[in-house]
């Protein structure tokens, strides 16, 4: 095969020893892509690595609001977290570089596209699904999957060949970062039963060493998408932004999680996500407030169903398209405002308000002024309690069992 191809560029070591063994191996013109969705690099460096290991052109794309946009907002609506703790953050970023890398190819009229990924994980199965759904014919190549070398042999290839091995690398971490989160691997921590160290956080100060003053943030929804902090409009990557350091520093968004990869492994991981776990709560606080009950119980289990959809590479499906309709008109009330305090680790809502709030103070308060009618409730505990008196005698549902005999 000769001609070109897009490689997703992280700079690091992986994808830098990919733009050389892609030369190598294929003979191919490679043109490196990095998405910016809010890693916070320094870009230009990351371009000129690339041109110095030998890719033809190096881009970047600012890529964070369409990110926060039409990514993570929308799975913060649906509550998205997969197996009730990981947040999602490089879940969602693979369907949107898919998408940039298959526009990228397009332009430059390339015949393939690479990425970074070893034959083990999650994020394979997202480029590559998602890829395929956009441009059926375009050709995929997974040098990390394929060149078959360990990470000591990957890093001896770039010695060979001149290329800089960041120092990042040299850390037994696997790290992968975005607005939404950071994730780690490796290392010690793929013993479930060793606790993290203290170096393995970056976006969070530890929690005891946090200040002893609590911090407390407002955050406005419209349509629950966050679009005020403390009062002050601020646009989505701003928030985050802002959150991100605001919560980390308190200790707050540390998460360690044993998962279930879609490819079968349990998988040890450690995330710091310090927005999104208070954006989160925010918005379940304020759904609480605002949607009744059965909207509520309903929208958990699409919450469970979205979370594996994008855990699972499943973005560019009509299941998705379905349940984000679901979950945008499920969100028409999901406006107002929550107050959050965050102390030593801990993110917890203490107030919340919205033009819409169900909660009626004049059927809830015990005070006077209560507009309960406390004489329809033995008319409701007559009818309700049917059933329930009617197996109790015909079936001894009423006695309390066998380990309460004598
Ligand atoms: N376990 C997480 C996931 O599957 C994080 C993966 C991080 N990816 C990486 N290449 N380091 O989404």
């Amino acid at each position: 095969m000769s001609g070109k191809l897009v490689l997703a560029y992280s700079g690091g070591l992986d994808t830098s020893v990919a733009i050389k063994w892609l030369l190598q191996e294929y003979g191919l013109d490679v043109v490196a892509l990095t998405v910016d969705v809010g890693n916070e690099r320094d870009f230009s460096a990351i371009r000129q690595k690339a041109i110095g290991v030998g890719a033809v052109k190096a881009l970047v794309v600012d890529a964070k609001e369409l990110f926060v946009n039409h990514f993570i907002f929308p799975a913060l609506q649906a509550d998205a977290v997969y197996e009730g703790q990981y947040p999602l953050a490089t879940a969602l970023s693979r369907p949107l570089m898919a998408k940039l890398l298959v526009d990228t190819a397009q332009e430059e009229g390339a015949s393939a596209v690479a990425h970074g990924c070893t034959g083990k994980g999650n994020d394979q199965v997202r480029f590559e699904v998602s890829i395929n759904a956009l441009s059926p014919g375009l050709k995929i190549i997974a040098p990390a999957r394929d060149w078959g070398m360990n990470r000591e042999q990957t890093i001896s290839y770039a010695q060979q060949n001149g290329i800089l091995v960041p120092v990042t690398a040299a850390s037994p971490y696997s790290i992968d970062e975005n607005l939404w989160g950071k994730s780690i691997e490796c290392g010690v921590l793929e013993d479930p039963w060793v606790e993290p160290s203290e170096e393995v956080f970056t976006w969070t100060r530890s929690p005891g060493e946090a200040s002893d003053e609590p911090a407390y943030v407002e955050i406005g929804f419209d349509k629950g998408i966050p679009v005020t902090i403390d009062r002050q409009e601020t646009d989505g990557v701003s928030l985050i932004r802002r959150l991100n350091e605001l919560a980390g520093s308190h200790g707050v968004g540390r998460i360690d999680h044993v998962e279930n990869r879609l490819v079968g492994i349990k998988s040890r991981e450690i995330y710091e996500a310090p927005a999104a776990t208070v954006l989160l709560q925010a918005h379940q606080a304020l759904q609480a407030l605002t949607l009744s009950k059965e909207q509520v119980r309903f929208k958990q289990k699409v919450a469970i169903e979205y979370a594996d959809l994008i855990y699972n590479g499943l973005w560019f499906t009509s299941l998705h398209q379905d349940l984000a309709a679901y979950v945008r008109s499920s969100q028409r009330c999901v406006t107002g405002t929550v107050r959050l305090k965050l102390f030593k680790g801990n993110c917890s809502v203490v107030g919340r308000k919205s033009p819409f709030s169900l909660y009626d103070y004049g059927l809830a308060t015990y005070d006077k002024g209560d507009a309960f009618d406390q004489g329809a409730s033995p008319g409701f505990i007559h009818i309700w309690g049917l059933p329930v008196r009617t197996q109790a005698q015909v079936q001894g549902t009423g006695s309390l069992g066998e380990e309460f005999k004598e």
